[in-house]
C-alpha cells in the first residue's frame, strides 16, 4: 500500500475523487458527561489514587531515587474512548504484524539493503549490525527466536467516504506509529489501568458501563512467551535473563512480570542484572551455554539496551555480543533489534515492499496500517522528501533510529536540523513520518502532588504480540493483550515513565 504525499489520509486506499483529509480534528465523546460535579470529583479521586496505589500502579521517584518508596503512576481518571471497529482491527492483525517482523528479522538481504546507509552515519545501529554479522558468521548457536512486539497505533481523522475505511462512521481508522521489537513496555500496567477504571466506573455507579471496557491479559500473554521460550531451552535448570537498567523507574511493571512467572510457575527463577553486570560476571561455556553467577540462562529478556547511553564501554557491548553468541533464547534476538528498527519500518512502507513478507491480501491489510513514510537518503525521493518536510514541518515527525522515546523532532526544530544536515550524509540516519493528528477528548490526569484538572488528550494504543520461531517455522503466534497511553494534546511525546503521559484504558464505542 503506498502512502501519498500530499495527504494524511489512508493512503493508498483513497478513492479517485474524494476530497482530501482536511485535517482538523474530530473530538470524541468520552463514556460520562464531563465535568463530573466537584462532590462527586473529591470523592473519586482519592479512591483512584489509593486503588492505582494498592494495585501496583507505582514507579520510581524520578528526580529523587529512593529504593524504599514508590510514587503513584500518574493515570487518567477515567477509560479513553476508541472504536470498537478499529480496536478490534488491530487485534485481529496482530499475529500478521507478529508473522512480518519474524520474517523481516529473518531475511538478511532485506535488512542490509535496508540498514546499509543507516549503519554508515548512526553509530548505535552500526554496532547493533556488526553483533548480527559477527554471529552470522560465527554460526548462530540459537535458531529459536521470541518476539515480545508491540504495535503502537493512533486514531486518525479521516472525511466520510475519503477511503474504503471511512464509508461508515465513526470516521476514524488507526494509523501505526512503530512497530516495536524490544524492551516493549506496560504489560502489566496496560491491565492494571483497565482494573483502575473498572473501579472507577463501579464506584461512580455505572457498572452498566463496563463492558465497554475489554479483557486485557497483556501480563499473562507475555509472560507465557517467556516460559514457553524456558521450556523450549530444555533445561529445567535454567533461569530466565531480564536484561534491567542501572535504575528502573518502571519497577512495577517489571516486578509483576517476575511475580506472574513465580506463581505460575514456582520452579522457574528470573535473575535481573544490568549489561555491566553481565559483563563482569557472565561466562560464555565452549558449547555456547551463557552461565551467570552460576545460574544457566535459557531465555534473555531485554528491558534495557535499546539507547546508547546504556552501553558505558566496550564492556557492555562485549557482554550483548555474548548474549548474542550464546544458545540462550533471546527477546529480541539481535536480528529483531534490527527489524525494529525505524529505517525498517520506512523501507517496509515502500509499495509493494510488504508483499515480498505476506500475501497480497495479508499485505494490503497490513499496509492499511501505515501512514506516509519517507527516506531521507540521498536519493531524488529523499531530495523530494527533504523539501517537503522543509514546506510544512507541521505536517512531519522527524526520527533517528533510537527507542525510548524523547528522540523525534518536530515541527520548526525540523527545519532547523534539516537545514543543516540536508547536504550531508548525516541526514540518512533519519527517516521523515506523516504527523499523525489523533482526535481530541477529555479526561481528568490523576498525577501525584498536583491538582486534578479536565484537560485536552490524545492516546495511543500499543498492541502486544507474541511469536516464537526459527528461520523454517513459526511455533507460536498470538495478540498477547494490549496498553493505552494518553497525554497532553499540547505535548508532542507522551512517555509515562518520562512523566509527560498517563496510563489510561480503552472504552469501546461502536
Ligand atoms: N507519526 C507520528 N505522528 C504523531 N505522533 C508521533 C508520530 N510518531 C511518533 N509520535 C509520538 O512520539 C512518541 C514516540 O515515538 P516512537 O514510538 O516513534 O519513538 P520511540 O522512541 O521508539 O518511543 P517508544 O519508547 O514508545 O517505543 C509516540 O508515542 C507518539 O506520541
Ligand atoms: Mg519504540
Amino acid at each position: 500500500m503506498s502512502c501519498s504525499f500530499d495527504t494524511n489520509c489512508c493512503s493508498g486506499l483513497r478513492d479517485e475523487g474524494a476530497p482530501p483529509c482536511d485535517n482538523t480534528t474530530r473530538f470524541l465523546e468520552g463514556c460520562l458527561p464531563l465535568p463530573l460535579p466537584d462532590d462527586v470529583l473529591n470523592e473519586i479521586v482519592p479512591k483512584a489514587k489509593d486503588f492505582a496505589l494498592l494495585h501496583g500502579a507505582g514507579m520510581r521517584y524520578r528526580d529523587r531515587y529512593d529504593a524504599d518508596s514508590l510514587e503513584m503512576a500518574p493515570f487518567f481518571l477515567l477509560p479513553s474512548a476508541f472504536p470498537r471497529r478499529e480496536f478490534d482491527r488491530v487485534v485481529r492483525l496482530q499475529p500478521l504484524i507478529n508473522i512480518l517482523m519474524h520474517r523481516v528479522a529473518h531475511n538478511h538481504e532485506f535488512l542490509e539493503s535496508s540498514l546499509r546507509n543507516t549503519i554508515k552515519v548512526d553509530d548505535f545501529t552500526r554496532r547493533l549490525w556488526e553483533i548480527y554479522t559477527t554471529v552470522r558468521k560465527e554460526g548462530v548457536a540459537q535458531a529459536l527466536s521470541l518476539g515480545m512486539v508491540r504495535s503502537d497505533v493512533m486514531l486518525t481523522k479521516c472525511q466520510a467516504g475519503c477511503c474504503q475505511l471511512c464509508e461508515t462512521p465513526p470516521y476514524v481508522t488507526v494509523h501505526q506509529v512503530e512497530v516495536n521489537t524490544i524492551a516493549s513496555g506496560f504489560g502489566h500496567m496496560g491491565p492494571v489501568s483497565g482494573r483502575i477504571h473498572r473501579y472507577v466506573l463501579g464506584e461512580l455507579r455505572k457498572a452498566e458501563l463496563l463492558h465497554h471496557l475489554p479483557e486485557n491479559a497483556a501480563l499473562s500473554g507475555l509472560c507465557d512467551g517467556l516460559i514457553s521460550a524456558w521450556e523450549y531451552y530444555g533445561n529445567p535448570k535454567a533461569v530466565i535473563l531480564f536484561v534491567i537498567e542501572d535504575i528502573t523507574y518502571n519497577i512495577c511493571d517489571q516486578r509483576f512480570h517476575e511475580y506472574y512467572i513465580r506463581k505460575e510457575r514456582p520452579e522457574i527463577h528470573v535473575v535481573r542484572k544490568n549489561l555491566t553486570q553481565i559483563s563482569q560476571r557472565g561466562i560464555l561455556t565452549d558449547d555456547k551455554r551463557l552461565i551467570i553467577d552460576g545460574d544457566e540462562i535459557a531465555a534473555v529478556y531485554f528491558r534495557a539496551g535499546y539507547e546508547p547511553g546504556q552501553y558505558h564501554s566496550e564492556a557492555e557491548w562485549e557482554a550483548r555480543l555474548n548474549i548474542e553468541r550464546s544458545k540462550a533464547i533471546k527477546s529480541p534476538s539481535i536480528h529483531y533489534h534490527l527489524a525494529g528498527t525505524k529505517k525498517v519500518q520506512q523501507e517496509l512502507a515502500i509499495n509493494g515492499v510488504l508483499k515480498k513478507f505476506l500475501s497480497d491480501s495479508e499485505a494490503a491489510q497490513v499496509g492499511q496500517l501505515f501512514t506516509g513514510l519517507y527516506t531521507l537518503d540521498r536519493s531524488p525521493e529523499g531530495d523530494k522528501a527533504v523539501e517537503m518536510a522543509l514546506a510544512h514541518p507541521e505536517k512531519f515527525v522527524l526520527k533517528p533510529q533510537r527507542e525510548g522515546g524523547g528522540n523525534n523532532v518536530y515541527g520548526e526544530d525540523i527545519k532547523k536540523i534539516l537545514e543543516k544536515i540536508k547536504d550531508s550524509v548525516e541526514r540518512e540516519a533519519y527517516i521523515l513520518m506523516d504527523r499523525i493528528r489523533p482526535p481530541l477528548q477529555n479526561n481528568y490526569l490523576v498525577k501525584s502532588h498536583n491538582p486534578v484538572s479536565l484537560t485536552e488528550v490524545v492516546s495511543e494504543l500499543g498492541i502486544f504480540g507474541v511469536v516464537i520461531g526459527n528461520n523454517e517455522e513459526i511455533l507460536d503466534n498470538k495478540y498477547a493483550g494490549h496498553m493505552l497511553r494518553t497525554k497532553l494534546s499540547s505535548v508532542n511525546e507522551g512517555g509515562v515513565a518520562a512523566g509527560l503521559g498517563a496510563l489510561d484504558s480503552v472504552y469501546l464505542f461502536d
